[in-house]
């Protein structure tokens, strides 16, 4: 896989965040990421009137990169409806991490994050051997 193009995945987690389903927070999100093999996937997040059954656009782009193939994320990028990166809550870094694992890059300001450093010490698929 060739260098990350921030800016392509900023622009499509924008794409995302404009198909946001979210009337009862206001508060849009996209999330946009790039597989190991080249596949841009992306997700918004999608609200209930059963307010705590809300999905992250996090969980939604993971969801669609298993329903579109599955493979590893390499590169994540999520914007909410103010300029620049919003950091993936804590929920949605163990949803990432099982599909990126602590190499996965998340967007941020003034650069990109390893998950791993956002989520250290996790629990994973090693702890349930
Ligand atoms: N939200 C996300 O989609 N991702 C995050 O990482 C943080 C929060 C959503 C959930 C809810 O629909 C809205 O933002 C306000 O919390």
């Amino acid at each position: 896989m060739t260098a990350i193009d921030w800016s392509v995945l900023r622009t499509a987690a924008e794409a995302a965040r404009e198909v946001a389903y979210a009337p009862y927070s206001k508060f849009p999100v996209g999330a946009a990421g790039w597989c190991a093999d080249g596949r841009l996937v992306t997700g918004c997040n999608v609200e209930n009137a059963s307010y705590g059954l809300g999905l992250c656009a996090e969980c939604v782009l993971v969801g669609n990169v298993v329903a579109s193939g599955g493979g590893t994320l390499v590169a994540v990028a999520v914007i909410g409806p103010r300029p620049g990166a919003l950091m993936p809550c804590g929920r949605c870094r163990q949803v990432l991490l099982e599909n990126g694992g602590p190499q996965l890059l998340i967007d941020a300001e003034p650069s990109p994050i390893p998950l791993g450093d956002l989520l250290p010490h996790s629990f994973g698929a090693q702890d349930l051997t």
